[in-house]
């Protein structure tokens, strides 16, 4: 990448490979990802992405290769670890709980990150309670960063889809990540929707956190990223700039078609 060879490497995948029984989903994959930029994993329907998003935040075992966050291997750690070293992640599908108003899905988000669980409760209620108000005002905080403050007492079955992927994502930065995960943040969105998404993505890339993106939108991912990654069948095909990946003709023949080609 030109003017940051220099730059310092946030996370170091080598020869990852997943294996579920027959199948290799993740193949020999090696990736670099540098401080401050928006680092996009791109490919077709089942080429892996989700897999190797989910083996570098701990929540799949991997078959081979190792996964350095700043120099520590951090592969087959266990998924609170890996999130206390400041990785957290959205998911494809949400998981967010919807019985459960948007400020409370935020604190649930951020539980992870105190020392008081339920027993704890019943054993310093008061220091309990104190943690209660500090999540709170931490998951306002971040509510009203997005723009999402006055749906903060909703129920998150009553708001639309788009703010639903909006609180998932606030919900991610409760455990104050230095890197964060989107798998597919803008799918499903309409247009309007997915420009205020992106607004969104690059403030919350702005105060400081790096961002690891799987998205299928073409536009979106050319017009955001600092470096794209492109894969097939869990096999690296291809890796640069947003403008050498849409010139490779790998990629046009796998993937994007000629609409990109500039
Ligand atoms: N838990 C699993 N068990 C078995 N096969 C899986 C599992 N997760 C993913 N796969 C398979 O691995 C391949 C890659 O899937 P995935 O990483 O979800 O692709 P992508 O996110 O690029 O669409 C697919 O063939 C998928 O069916
Ligand atoms: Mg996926």
């Amino acid at each position: 990448m030109k003017g940051v060879a220099n730059v310092e490497t946030v996370l170091k995948i080598d020869h990852l490979t997943k294996k579920f029984s027959g199948l290799v989903a993740v193949n020999d994959l090696s990736i670099e990802m540098r401080k401050h930029t928006i680092h996009a994993l791109i490919g077709p329907n089942g080429s892996g992405k989700s897999t190797t998003v989910n083996l570098v935040t701990g929540f799949l075992k991997t078959s081979e290769g190792t996964v350095k966050y700043h120099g520590e291997e951090i592969q087959d750690r266990p998924i609170h670890e890996i999130s206390r070293k400041g990785i957290s992640r959205t998911f494809q599908n949400l998981k967010l709980f919807k019985s459960m108003t948007v400020l409370e899905n935020l604190m649930v988000g951020g539980h992870s990150k105190t020392e008081q669980g339920i027993l704890n409760f019943l054993v310093n209620p008061v220091k309990a309670r104190q943690e209660e108000k500090m999540l709170k005002e931490k998951a306002e905080d971040i509510l009203n960063t997005l723009g999402m403050y006055e749906l903060r007492n909703e129920n998150i079955g009553n708001i639309a889809y788009g703010r639903q992927k909006v609180t998932e994502l606030g919900r991610a930065l409760m455990c104050d990540p230095k890197l964060l995960f989107l798998d597919e943040p803008a799918a499903g969105l309409n247009p309007t929707e997915r420009v205020e998404f992106v607004s969104i993505l690059l403030k919350v890339f702005e105060s400081g956190i790096d961002l690891f993106l799987i998205e299928h939108n073409m536009d979106v991912v050319m017009n955001i990223s600092n470096m794209i990654t492109v894969i097939n069948f869990g096999t690296k095909i291809a890796e640069g700039t947003p403008k050498e990946v849409q010139n490779d003709t790998q990629v046009i023949s796998a993937y994007l078609g000629d609409k990109y080609r500039k």
